[in-house]
């Protein structure tokens, strides 16, 4: 993996934190992780550009006019774009369904983390060599939910998730600063035990992305 560049952060300077959430029930446990985040964020005082694809209606497919161009008609695409290349940190939330992202992220995925937004290749290949990455972005954070317990996941599934975000997606577009952490099993889980979580979703971001007074 290439990086067109390594910029350094100063710890404790206002980012710019771009929070994407992909889960379709306001009501759901991926939701609250989704308010403690960007609450975390605004009190250190990041800039915050929190996406709930749903909500937004984002399109998710990807069609055949614009995977052969630079350019998207739609909008919203290019609102992404502009953020996420100027983004500081990324913050990603999902459940796990079936070892991936639902449909509306991974086309958030495919639509936005494009060859030269998020990447690129060096001159001479053709895209069969090592990716440049050119997100600006120093750290990822992603926060999952699941009903699988830790040690099924690992041996039956192979975490899948873990393989798509650190190395097919974030370390190909060149940010390699990665944390991510799966919170499960949801299902019959409590609300104490929610409320620890949150806790700990809310400790992370703080961690990760820490602002003048932390
Ligand atoms: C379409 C679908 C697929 C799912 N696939 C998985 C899976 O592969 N592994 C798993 O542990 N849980 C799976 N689940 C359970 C969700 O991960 C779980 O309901 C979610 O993480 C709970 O968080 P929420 O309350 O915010 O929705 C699936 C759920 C749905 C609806």
């Amino acid at each position: 993996m290439k990086r067109a560049f390594l910029l350094s952060y100063p710890c404790g300077a206002k980012m710019k934190i771009s929070v994407i959430l992909g889960h379709p029930y306001d009501k759901s446990f991926n939701h609250a992780i989704a308010d403690v985040t960007v609450s975390t964020l605004k009190e250190s005082g990041h800039e915050v550009s929190f996406h709930d694809l749903c909500a937004e209606e984002f399109d998710p497919i990807l069609m055949g006019e614009e995977l052969v161009s630079d350019r998207s008609d739609d909008e919203l695409v290019q609102i992404h774009w502009n953020e996420i290349k100027e983004a500081n940190g990324i913050v990603i939330i999902h459940p796990n369904w079936w070892g991936q992202p639902p449909a509306i992220l991974k086309g958030w995925v495919d639509r936005v983390l494009r060859e030269n937004v998020a990447y690129r290749f060096p001159e001479d290949d053709d895209g069969s060599g090592l990716p440049i990455g050119l997100l600006k972005a120093r750290t990822t954070l992603v926060f999952n939910t699941s009903n699988t317990p830790e040690e099924r996941e690992n041996t039956v599934f192979g975490d899948p998730l873990e393989r798509i975000w650190r190395d097919c997606i974030f370390d190909f577009c060149g940010v390699s600063n990665f944390h991510r952490r799966m919170f499960r099993t949801i299902a019959g889980s409590t609300s104490e035990q929610r409320q620890v979580w949150l806790d700990e979703a809310r400790d992370m971001v703080c961690e990760h992305f820490p602002g003048k007074d932390r």
